[in-house]
């Protein structure tokens, strides 16, 4: 569809993330640069994912989006503000706007608070909301999601690994940010349940016009979720474009290595298998018996 492309929400210049190094017994530390100068542009209501193999940057790009961690050079730019690098003076109207969900809820869920108090701390740390209307924005957020109101009392093991991503999704939205960081948000499902909760991303990212980093290595779910595509390697982008051009003409050797190692990345294959997966689960769901939901 030709027409303007929507305004930059996120950009990042030249952005560096060195760790320090381990010193040998004749050398001294030399500083590991897990980023090496990347630029990046998310446009207002889209989807850019991130791919590359393991331990290429995904995570710290992650972070430093999410303002959790501090770059060592570069430029952020979230909804027009300028980000200080070190992150001293970062308002909290700055933080709000961007929300960073993982792989792994467990990790990021105390596992002794109910989660209705999980997210209900999201409002009372930054919202003046009182106590009971707090209680009903999180019975709301939690039916947007496909949970229930009264799951609020109960505790993050109570819960299926779709449904606790569910959650780390619902507490991500509770502040209205306009930006989350995906960071592998699906990676830990089956492949059914993956299907659900990336409909589910999709249809809040309509409703609330959110702008989704979407960090992946996963390239079939890449191809059914994104609006441009950058592919990492050692720290720096190799490759950009449009989801279809880099799919459909990837240029960068790495790029088409990374093409050539997944399985399929073609859509009718992955609906396939989908589908087929769907229909696995449903005759084992059907005969056990048990309301979870995913
Ligand atoms: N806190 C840290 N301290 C030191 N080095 C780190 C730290 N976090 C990451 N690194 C290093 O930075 C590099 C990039 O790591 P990162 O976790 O960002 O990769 P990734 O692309 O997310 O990998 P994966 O796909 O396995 O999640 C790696 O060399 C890693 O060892
Ligand atoms: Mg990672």
């Amino acid at each position: 569809m030709a027409g303007e492309k929507p305004p930059v929400i996120l950009e990042g210049i030249g952005l560096v993330r060195e760790y320090p190094g381990r010193a040998g017994l004749l050398r001294r530390a030399q500083p590991n640069r897990a980023l090496k100068g990347v630029d990046l542009q998310l446009r207002r209501g889209s989807t850019l994912s991130v791919v590359g193999e393991t331990g290429c940057g995904k995570s710290t790009l992650g972070r430093i989006l999410t303002l959790i961690d501090p770059m060592t050079d570069g430029e952020l730019i979230v909804d027009g503000e300028q980000v200080d690098i070190r992150r001293h003076h970062l308002s909290r109207e700055l933080r709000r706007k961007v929300r960073i969900v993982f792989q792994s809820p467990y990790g990021s869920l105390n596992p002794r608070k109910k989660i209705g108090d999980a997210l209900g701390q999201e409002l009372l740390l930054n919202t003046s909301l009182d106590a009971t209307e707090r209680r009903v924005r999180v019975g709301d957020m939690l039916e947007r999601v496909g949970l229930q109101r009264d799951h609020a009392g109960r505790y993050p093991h109570m819960f299926s690994g779709g449904q606790r991503q569910r959650i780390a999704i619902a507490r991500a939205l509770m502040v209205n940010p306009k930006i989350l960081i995906l960071d592998e948000p699906v990676s830990a499902l089956d492949l059914s349940v993956q299907a659900k909760v990336l409909n589910l991303l999709a249809d809040l990212q309509r409703e609330f016009g959110l702008s989704y980093v979407f960090i992946s290595h996963d390239l079939s779910v890449v191809r059914r979720i994104s609006d441009e595509v950058m592919v990492m390697n050692s720290g720096e982008v190799v490759e950009r474009g449009t989801c279809e051009d880099i799919f459909a003409n990837p240029s960068h050797p790495y790029t088409r290595q990374l093409l050539a190692s997944t399985p399929s990345t073609d859509p009718d294959a992955i609906a396939a298998r989908l589908a087929r997966h769907a229909e696995r689960r449903a005759r084992a769901a059907s005969q056990t018996t048990g309301d979870e939901r995913d």
